[in-house]
């Protein structure tokens, strides 16, 4: 069975289908990328995954239950993390900070197991705060983990949210252009982490990127969107020589196919 399921996922704004009549699927434990000019619908695909928004048409299912009608906290409580296109941090809150949030949105506790002090609140804090320690060390960030996340560069900010999507130990990782303003150099090593997670957490990845060259080699499989729909979907090297992926490229949006 695979991990996410659509059926015939559809959503519209207006008079404009932003996503139509979307079927697809990732499996456990693979890098999966979603491709396609500006405006094709990937961000609006992931915001019906999560739950920020719903779909006026189809069904979203996670390890086979359905995410429908869900709201966004139950379905990152089921195992779904992401991060978000323009980022998203508590700029005045430390690095480590931020990654201690993401790690609470699993939501086992109560407030008043807090308070109290209860004591599986209190094994489950000391958990987390071995894992935040964890994470900040996977990202490269140990050495900024008392310093406000606003004061970290471009790059820098993108490794922490994917920290704090972590936290939350999630079976399925959602990333929205991840290496958006990162250099050669950082979007390789970015590669590299997320590839290595894959492999040995058995994480399932799925990444929405301009940067082609790096989704052609860090994906299994590659599913391409244009105007709202699913244009082409298979490995890479099938994706990259596919005549309307191709020609839906040159046709607009980004150049740097
Ligand atoms: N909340 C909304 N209200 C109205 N229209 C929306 C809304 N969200 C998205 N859209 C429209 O849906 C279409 C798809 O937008 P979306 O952001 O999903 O594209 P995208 O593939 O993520 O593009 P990009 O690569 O530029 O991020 C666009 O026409 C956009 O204007
Ligand atoms: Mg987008």
């Amino acid at each position: 069975m695979a991990l996410l399921e659509l059926e015939g996922v559809g959503r519209s704004f207006g008079g404009v289908r932003a996503v139509n009549d979307i079927t697809t699927g990732v499996e456990e434990g693979g890098l999966f990328g979603l491709i396609g000019p500006n405006g094709a619908g990937k961000t609006t695909l992931f915001n019906l995954i999560t739950g920020l928004i719903r779909p006026d048409s189809g069904t979203v299912s996670f390890r086979g239950k359905p995410l429908t009608r869900r709201s966004p906290e139950k379905i990152a409580a089921l195992g779904i993390s992401r991060t978000y296109q323009t980022i998203r941090l508590f700029e005045g809150m430390t690095v480590r900070q931020n990654v201690m949030v993401g790690g609470h949105l699993g939501g086992r506790y109560s407030l008043l197991d807090a308070i109290i002090g209860r004591r599986g609140f209190r094994d489950a804090e000391r958990d987390l705060s071995d894992h935040v320690d964890s994470l900040l060390e996977t990202v490269d960030l140990s050495a900024r983990s008392s310093d406000p996340a606003g004061t970290l560069s471009y790059g820098e900010q993108r490794r922490l949210e994917l920290a704090r999507a972590l936290a939350a130990r999630p079976a399925l990782l959602m990333l929205d252009e991840p290496a958006a303003g990162m250099n050669g150099r950082e979007a390789q090593d970015l590669s590299t982490l997320l590839r290595k997670l894959v492999t040995e957490t058995g994480l399932t990845i799925l990444i929405i990127e301009h940067n082609m060259s790096m989704i052609m080699k860090l994906c299994d499989r590659v599913i391409v969107m244009n105007s709202g729909e699913k244009l082409a979907e298979g490995d890479p090297a099938a994706v990259r020589n596919d005549r309307k992926v191709i020609e839906a490229y040159l046709g607009g949006g980004h150049a740097d196919a």
